[in-house]
């Protein structure tokens, strides 16, 4: 297996530039998931590292060797497709077998592979079925089969669990990730559903017109997100953002438009510059209701209440901003109704609201894309399935 290394690269289709100096480094035996909305680049990236585009600048190293410029057959590398692209009139077997024709495996060789691959896969019993005949689940899995049998040394699958249902995605997610570590193989695993990519990888980057806006384990996405964008697409609940200026008070106050809450003492050192313009953000199971006012509380309007089983889902105004809150029972909450939401101290994310970049320590990370205003004007781009 392979450790990958991406480092200054550059591709455009015409006049469009999608990358402009993207570096990534993808350790041995690791599985990445490349995570991001619909055009963002993800299956560009991946062709790149195949080599089915052409790269106009940088290099890429598989296993430490450089095949910026190889033939995609010297890269070793197997690759499933966004939508399978298998051949629906052929067998399995035959579907399995046709990368190794191409290669000019030899039969024997070449079915001993397909029969460990498909056991791999606990496909064995439709080795004989035609791919129209079986279920999406099962052609996924095909669609795997058909990257092991050419023993890569590098794993790249475009959307492997995304046409699935509900039902479906849990077990080949958890197939996906086995299936990982017995080959012990590096894998790169494209999708726009973070919820899979939280579920499976050891590391997600998550890309953005091109532009890596954060690399890290899905907890460290989940607690520490670098940007507004990582923060509202990253998360079974879309977080809750609150614009405001930070005003030394009697300790720090968010002073919103129409609402005001005192935080915790770890943000005094950004006070340091001009009371500037901030948003905080908060996700929704962060926030508890409080009986009374207090300063640490934001005292909100109920707009509806949802009962949920597990859960009872608050929908609520702070002056100019809605807030989502997930509460563990109602807590006599009535719309139409004043109450008053603390958010959890240790759960608080500030970011500057002009580049949207995290202000909570660890400080600024420079060298990110700006113009993240945009993305809080309109909320509907997150939750992540954008
Ligand atoms: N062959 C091509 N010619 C011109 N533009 C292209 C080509 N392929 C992709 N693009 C453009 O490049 C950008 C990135 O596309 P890409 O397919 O990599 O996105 P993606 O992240 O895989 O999206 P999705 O989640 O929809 O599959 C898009 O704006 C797309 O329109
Ligand atoms: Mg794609």
């Amino acid at each position: 297996m392979a450790p990958v290394s991406l480092a200054r690269l550059r591709k455009s289709y015409g006049s469009r530039t999608i990358f402009d100096d993207f570096n990534l480094d993808i350790a041995d035996g690791e599985l990445l998931c490349l995570l991001g909305p619909s055009g963002s680049g993800k299956t560009t990236l991946i062709r790149l590292i195949a080599g089915l585009e052409r790269l106009e600048g940088g290099e890429i190293r598989i296993g430490g060797k450089d095949v910026s410029f190889a033939e995609p057959r010297e890269r070793h590398v197997g690759m499933t497709f966004q939508g399978y692209a298998l051949y629906p009139h052929l067998s399995v077997r035959q579907n399995l077998l046709y990368p190794l024709k191409v290669r000019g495996v030899p039969k024997a060789e070449a079915d001993r592979r397909v029969t460990e691959a498909a056991r791999l896969l606990g496909i064995a019993q439709l080795l004989e079925r035609r791919v129209q005949q079986i279920s999406g689940g099962e052609q996924q899995r095909v669609a795997i089969g058909r990257a092991i049998v050419q023993k890569p040394q590098l794993y790249l699958l475009d959307e492997p669990i995304s046409n699935l249902d509900a039902s479906l995605r849990e077990s080949v997610r958890s197939d996906i990730r086995r299936l990982q570590q017995a080959l012990a193989a590096t894998m790169v695993i494209v999708t726009h559903d973070q919820l899979d990519a939280l579920a499976i990888a050891d590391r997600i980057a998550v890309l953005r017109h091109g532009v890596l806006q954060q690399l890290g384990s899905p907890e460290e996405l989940y607690e520490k997100p670098d940007n507004v964008f990582v923060a509202g697409f990253i998360g079974r609940m879309r977080m809750n953002f609150l614009p405001g200026r930070l005003l030394r008070e009697s300790g720090v106050v968010l002073q919103g438009a129409g609402f005001s809450l005192a935080l915790p003492g770890r943000f005094a050192p950004l006070l340091d510059s001009e009371s500037r313009e901030v948003t905080l953000g908060v996700r929704p199971d962060a926030l508890l209701p409080c009986a009374g006012p207090a300063p640490d509380a934001i005292a909100v309007v109920v707009k509806s209440i949802q009962f949920q089983g597990e859960q009872v889902l608050c929908s609520a105004v702070a002056g100019e901003a809605t807030i989502q809150a997930a509460l563990a029972d109602g807590h006599g909450l009535l719309p139409g109704v004043p109450a008053w939401l603390r958010p959890r101290a240790d759960k608080l994310h500030l970011f500057d609201t002009e580049s949207g970049f995290r202000l909570s320590p660890p400080a600024l990370h420079a060298g990110f894309a700006t113009g993240y205003a945009r993305d809080l004007a309109a909320p509907t781009t997150g939750g992540g399935q954008t």
